[in-house]
């Protein structure tokens, strides 16, 4: 059994599912001719309207909480104007959480940020942690009945691909690409996910304090916490070094500075390997997910030891997940990564919940409506749900509060 009052959930990221994001900085560089996202993101799969159905199915499944984000550049489509009317709207998203007896979890940032304060620098902005407190104040003000909340979602994230992607080779195609978004925005480090490391450890790390603060001083009992993208890191011999290097310069700065804190919100998807050479990536053979990860279900307890060995911080995996059409697949992943937490949380590790990336098929950001990571499919020309067989296996192990030994069926 898991600990009584485990919480059980799945997660979705506004501009992901929602449709219609039309003043955020992704919804520009989603448009610009040539781009450098496979596709638009479009109506997505119109969340934003079909919100209450989505969460009655996430209800029905035996699933008790929802992660979801309130979306900026909505909130404030302009600098300094706030909607009365869509934070009515994310009212209304809890409240339909909160009559079916799921509890809403927010997250105020995810990826997406108003054109507006994207033209300003993004997270270079030196005003930006000002202005995002501002904004997680006035929606905190105006929203009630949350207990738990993530504020920037995996603040890490651009110190493990703005290097990766910005060095790659850029072939004429792919350098007109670049160079649209760069005449959107002025440069790509004003989109989140290419914010120079100095910017996150600095203006990141101050807009999540200030968002914490702003968001404790409206409602002092809800949870706090940022979330972390974290890869179960492991080295071959030899090269433990080469690991902890990468431990510390993705990672470990980022967790000392939120030890303490309510909650560190736990995202993991894989494992990367060490080597001697210095190079990394998946184990050479290993089979792989649609995403190019290896797929290791139980890199999840690892990243989960290890970072409460490090923080001593209670964790909540508030995403993990599996990519593919192969939905049997997704079921012994799932089993297999809740079987390693178990095991992780029987020695003593303090994890209060688990949350399924993700809900529903969505938009994978840069790679478009492929990778499927749904408990739900959706077919987008009709938007109808489809409940996949993994949503219900991973249902009966949220209401037995188990993983059973039968295996799913
Ligand atoms: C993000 C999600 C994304 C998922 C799968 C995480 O990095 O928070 O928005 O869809 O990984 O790639």
């Amino acid at each position: 059994m898991f600990p009584q009052r485990f919480m059980w959930g799945a997660a979705t990221s506004a501009h992901q599912v929602e449709g219609g994001n039309v003043s955020s900085d992704f919804w520009a560089l989603e448009n610009a001719q040539p781009s450098l996202f496979k596709e638009k993101s479009g109506d997505a799969v119109d969340h934003y309207h079909r919100f209450s159905e989505d969460i009655a199915l996430l209800a029905d499944l035996g699933l008790g909480a929802y992660r979801f984000s309130i979306e900026w550049a909505r909130i404030e489509p302009e600098e300094g104007f706030f909607s009365q009317a869509t934070l009515a709207h994310y009212q209304r998203c809890i409240d339909a959480c909160l009559s079916r007896g799921i509890a809403p979890v927010l997250t105020f940032h995810h990826f997406t940020l108003p054109l507006w304060q994207a033209r300003r620098g993004g997270f270079t902005d030196p005003a930006f942690a000002d202005l995002f407190a501002r904004f997680c104040d006035h929606a905190a003000q105006s929203l009630t009945g949350f207990e738990i909340a993530c504020t920037i979602n995996e603040l890490n994230l651009p110190l493990l691909v703005r290097d990766e992607f910005l060095n790659r080779d850029w072939n004429a195609g792919a350098a007109a690409c670049r160079g649209a978004a760069e005449g959107i925005l002025g440069s790509l480090d004003h989109t989140f996910l290419f914010t120079p490391a100095e910017a996150i450890m600095d203006q990141g790390l101050a807009a999540h304090r200030r968002a914490r603060d702003a968001i404790k001083s409206r409602h002092p009992g809800v949870q706090i916490g940022v979330t972390l993208a974290i890869q179960d890191e492991q080295a071959e011999l030899g090269a433990e070094h080469l690991r902890d290097e990468r431990r510390e310069r993705y990672y470990g700065a980022c967790l000392d500075a939120v030890s303490g804190e309510d909650f560190i919100g736990v995202q993991t998807y894989t494992r990367v390997v060490v080597r001697r050479d210095g190079c990394f990536g998946p184990e050479p053979g290993h089979p792989l997910t649609v995403m190019g990860y290896e797929d290791r279900p139980q890199a999840l307890a690892e990243t989960c030891r290890y970072v409460w060995q490090r923080t001593k911080t209670p964790v909540i995996v508030t995403e993990n997940g599996w990519a593919g059409d192969d939905d049997a697949r997704r079921i012994a992943f799932i089993r297999d990564a809740l079987t390693g937490l178990h095991g992780a949380i029987a020695e003593g590790v303090d994890v209060r919940g688990y949350f399924y990336w993700s809900l529903l098929d969505n938009f994978e950001w840069l790679a478009g409506y492929g990778p499927k990571f749904g408990l739900i499919g959706v077919d987008r020309p009709t938007q109808r749900r489809q409940i996949k067989p993994s949503a219900t296996a991973f249902g009966k192990i949220a209401l037995a509060n188990a993983v059973s030994e039968q295996g799913a069926e």
